[in-house]
C-alpha cells in the first residue's frame, strides 16, 4: 500500500522586508545577504499571527469536508509554540472546525519535527488506511534585532494530509535517523530569541547530512543517479548549497549539474520568507515541485535537520498529477506588501511572545484568514 504525501499548502504573514536595505541598516554588503547568505526578503510578522494563526491558516487552504471526515489525528510540529503544556494542534483543531472525535498533539525536535510527524502519521494510516492525518509545520524564527543570526529568521507554515494513495509523494520505506547530543543552537524556556553557535550549527549540518546519506547508499544500494532531485532544510539558501557541494565535491557530471540547477528550484521560495524552522524542508519541496524539473515517477530525497541535533534521510516517488495537490505559493508570496526596516523593527518588538500582560492587539489591519486578537488572564484569544 503506497502512503504519502496527499497534498501541501503554505502560509505565512502578509509583510516582508527587503534584505538589501537590511543590509545597508546594519552597515553591511548587500551582497553578503543575498549571495554570501542566499536570501532576498524576510517575512515580517504582526503581533496579530503565532503558529497557531499560521498553522491553521496553511490547513485551511487543503481540507475537504471529505477530508475532514476521514481525519484522525492533527500534529503540530513547532519550536515557537504558544504555550508549554497545551498543544497548538487544539486551537487548529478549533479553528478549523473540526470534530472533535479526533486526536491533536505538538511535536518538537527544533526544525526536524515536522519529519518525525510524517513518519508517525505514516504508522497511523498504514494501521488505518481509511484515515487520514494532517501535518502542520508551523513556525517563527527569531534570533534578534541587530545579530548575526538576523538575515536569516522568517516565519510561516506548510500543512500536509498524509493518507493511503497520495497524489503528491508515496513514501519510500528506508528511512535513516542520526542524533547527537550537541549544542549548535537552542532556546532555554524562558528566551523568545534562539542562541547560537553560527558557524558551528552549518558544519554539523553538513556532517549530519554525509552521515545520513552514506547509510542511506548502504542500506538502498542507490546512487545519486537514482534520483532527480535532493530538497534541504533550508534555514537560508547557501546552506543548502554547502550541503549539496559537501556531497558533489568537484563533480561536474550531468548528474551533478543537474542537482545543482534542482536545488536552485527548490531554493526560490525560501528565498522570499527566510527560515520557517520545521516547514523549511516541506516549502523547498513545495518549490522543487513548483519549479523545477521533475515528473510523475520521479524519486525525490528529503533532508530533514534540527539543531540539538537530528537529522534524517529519506525519499518518496512522485505521483501523477502532483501538480494540483499543491497550494499556489507563488501567488501567496506575490500579494504581500513591503514594510521599511523601521517598522519591521516595531513589529518585531511588539510580538507577544512570553509577555503575560492583558493584551488587546490592533489585528483589524491584518488580513489573514485567523488573527490573534489579544491575551486575557493568560488565555489568547
Ligand atoms: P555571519 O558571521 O554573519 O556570516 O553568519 P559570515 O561572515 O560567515 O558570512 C556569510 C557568508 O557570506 C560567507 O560565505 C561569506 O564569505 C559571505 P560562506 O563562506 O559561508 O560560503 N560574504 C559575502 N558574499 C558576497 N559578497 C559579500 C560577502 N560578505 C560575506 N560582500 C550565519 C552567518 C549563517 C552563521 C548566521 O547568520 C547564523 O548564525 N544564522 C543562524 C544559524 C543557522 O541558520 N545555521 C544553519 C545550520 S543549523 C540549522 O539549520 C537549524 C536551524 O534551522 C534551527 C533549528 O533546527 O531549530 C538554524
Amino acid at each position: 500500500m503506497k502512503i504519502g504525501i496527499d497534498k501541501m499548502a503554505f502560509a505565512t504573514t502578509d509583510e516582508y522586508i527587503d534584505l538589501r536595505e537590511l543590509a545597508r541598516k546594519r552597515g553591511d554588503e548587500p551582497d553578503k545577504y543575498t549571495i554570501g547568505i542566499g536570501q532576498d526578503r524576510q517575512a515580517v510578522v504582526p503581533a496579530s499571527q503565532d503558529i497557531v494563526t499560521l498553522g491553521a491558516s496553511a490547513a485551511e487552504k487543503l481540507l475537504t469536508d471529505d477530508d475532514k471526515k476521514h481525519l484522525s489525528t492533527i500534529i503540530v510540529a513547532t519550536e515557537s509554540g504558544i504555550d508549554n503544556s497545551k498543544a497548538s494542534a487544539i486551537y487548529v483543531k478549533h479553528l478549523l472546525g473540526l470534530d472533535d472525535f479526533v486526536r491533536t498533539v505538538e511535536l518538537k525536535e527544533a526544525c526536524y519535527s515536522a519529519t518525525a510527524g510524517i513518519q508517525f502519521a505514516k504508522g497511523l494510516v498504514t494501521m488505518d488506511p481509511q484515515s487520514a492525518v494532517l501535518v502542520i509545520a508551523s513556525d517563527i524564527a527569531r534570533y534578534g534585532l541587530e545579530t548575526s543570526g538576523e538575515v536569516t529568521q522568517g516565519a510561516g507554515a506548510v500543512a500536509m494530509l498524509i493518507t493511503a494513495n497520495p497524489h503528491v509523494l508515496a513514501l519510500e520505506d528506508t528511512t535513516v535517523s542520526y542524533t547527537k547530543d550537541l549544542m549548535d543552537f537552542w532556546r532555554p524556556l524562558y528566551a523568545t530569541e534562539a542562541h547560537v553557535d553560527g558557524k558551528y550549527s552549518t558544519n554539523v549540518y553538513i556532517e549530519f547530512f554525509l552521515q545520513c546519506w552514506q547509510r542511506y547508499r548502504q542500506l538502498t544500494g542507490r546512487q545519486l543517479a537514482d534520483f532527480a532531485a535532493l530538497a534541504f532544510h533550508l534555514p537560508f539558501t547557501k546552506m543548502g548549497k554547502k550541503a549539496l557541494e559537501g556531497l558533489l565535491q568537484d563533480d561536474h557530471s550531468l548528474i551533478a549539474e543537474k542537482m545543482r540547477e534542482q536545488l536552485t528550484a527548490s531554493q526560490k521560495y525560501c528565498r522570499e520568507v527566510g527560515n520557517l524552522y520545521t516547514g523549511s524542508l516541506y516549502l523547498g519541496l513545495m518549490s522543487l515541485l513548483q519549479n523545477g524539473q521533475v515528473k510523475a515517477g520521479d524519486r525525490i530525497g528529503l533532508f530533514s535537520y534540527g539543531s540539538g541535533a537530528e537529522g534524517e534521510f529519506y525519499s518518496g516517488i512522485l505521483q501523477a498529477g502532483f501538480e494540483k495537490y499543491l497550494s499556489n505559493v507563488k501567488a501567496e508570496l506575490a500579494d504581500r506588501h513591503q514594510v521599511s526596516i523601521e517598522e519591521y523593527e516595531r513589529q518585531f518588538n511588539s510580538q507577544l511572545g512570553m509577555n503575560s500582560d492583558d493584551i488587546k492587539l490592533d489585528w483589524e489591519k491584518d488580513p489573514a484568514p485567523f488573527v490573534l486578537k489579544g491575551q486575557k488572564n493568560y488565555k489568547r484569544f
